[in-house]
C-alpha cells in the first residue's frame, strides 16, 4: 500500500498504458480519477478496479478543452477531497512527416502538449493545497530520437520532456517533483494495430528488428510494466527524484 491515502488523476485513464495505472495506483492504495475521453472504458476500468477493492472513479475529459479539465478537477475534489498525483498520460498519435496539414498539427499540439500544461495548470493549485505531491509525465523513446515520419508525433513528445524539466524548476518550491517516464515500444491497442498493419502478432513483434527486436531486451513490453516505473515516480520512494526522464525501453537509446 505506497499510495495509502493519496488521490490520484491519471489522463487517458481508461486504455493502455493509462489503464494499466489507473488499476497498479489504485492497488497501492490511491483513490483514482480516471480522466478520459472514452466513456465507456472508462466506467468499465473503474468498475474493474472497484470489483477487487480499490476506489476509482471515472469522469468524462477532454484534455484539450480547458472548461473539460475544470470540470473534471471540481468532481475529482468533491468525490475525494484532494488531490495528490498528477499522470500526464493522455495522447494521441497523428504520425506525419512535413506533409502534415496545420490541422493536423493543432490536433496532436491540443492534446499532447497544451492538454498536458493545462491539465497541470488545474490540478497544480490542488497538490499545492494537500502541502505537495507528484506529476508524471508521459514521454517516449521519441522524446528523443528520430523515427521515420514521425515529425508531428515526435515533436510533441520532445515537448513534454523539455516542459518536465521547466515545470520541476517551476513547482520545486511547492514541494510538487515533476518526472517523466520514457516508455518504448509497449503492447497497446494502437501499438497491436500497427503491428498488425505491418502483419505482425505479438510473437512477431516481440522479434522483429524494427519493433521489439530493436532494443537489447529484444520484446516489446506490457503497459503495467510501465506502470510500475509511474507508480515508483509517484510515490515517496522518489522523494529526491525531479526534473528526470526515466528511460523504460528495454534499452533502446542506450546503445
Ligand atoms: N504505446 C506505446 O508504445 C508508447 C510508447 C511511448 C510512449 N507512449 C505514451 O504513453 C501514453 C499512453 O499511450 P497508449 O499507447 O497507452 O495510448 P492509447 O491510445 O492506448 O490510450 C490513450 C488514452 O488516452 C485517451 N485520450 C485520447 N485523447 C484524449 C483527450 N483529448 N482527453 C482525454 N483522454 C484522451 C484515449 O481515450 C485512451 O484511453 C501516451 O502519452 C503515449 O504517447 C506510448
Amino acid at each position: 500500500m505506497r499510495l495509502a491515502g493519496k488521490v490520484a488523476v491519471v489522463t487517458g485513464g481508461a486504455l493502455g498504458i493509462g489503464q494499466a495505472t489507473s488499476i497498479r495506483l489504485a492497488e497501492e492504495g490511491a483513490a483514482v480519477v480516471i480522466a478520459d475521453v472514452n466513456a465507456a472504458a472508462g466506467e468499465e476500468t473503474a468498475r474493474g478496479i472497484a470489483a477487487t477493492g480499490g476506489k476509482a472513479l471515472f469522469v468524462q475529459t477532454d484534455v484539450s478543452h480547458e472548461d473539460s479539465i475544470r470540470q473534471m478537477v471540481q468532481v475529482a475534489v468533491k468525490a475525494f477531497g484532494k488531490i495528490d498525483i498528477l499522470v500526464n498520460n493522455a495522447a494521441i498519435f497523428v504520425l506525419k512527416g512535413i506533409d502534415a496539414t496545420v490541422e493536423e498539427w493543432r490536433q496532436i499540439l491540443d492534446v499532447n502538449v497544451i492538454g498536458t500544461s493545462l491539465v497541470s495548470k488545474h490540478v497544480v493549485p490542488e497538490i499545492r493545497k494537500a502541502g505537495g505531491g507528484a506529476i508524471v509525465n508521459l514521454g517516449s523513446i521519441s522524446s528523443f530520437i528520430a523515427q521515420p515520419q514521425f515529425v508531428t508525433y515526435n515533436a510533441t513528445k520532445a515537448a513534454v520532456a523539455s516542459m518536465t524539466r521547466c515545470m520541476a524548476l517551476d513547482l520545486a518550491p511547492d514541494n510538487i517533483r515533476v518526472n517523466a517516464v520514457c516508455p518504448g515500444t509497449i503492447w497497446t491497442q494502437i501499438v497491436e494495430r500497427l503491428a498488425g498493419e505491418a502483419g505482425l502478432d505479438r510473437a512477431a513483434a516481440d522479434k522483429d528488428p524494427t519493433w521489439g527486436g530493436a532494443c537489447l531486451l529484444k520484446r516489446v513490453a506490457d503497459p503495467r510494466e510501465i506502470a510500475n516505473v509511474i507508480l515508483f515516480l509517484a510515490s515517496d520512494e522518489a522523494s529526491y527524484v525531479t526534473g528526470a526522464h526515466i528511460m523504460a525501453d528495454g534499452g533502446y537509446t542506450a546503445v
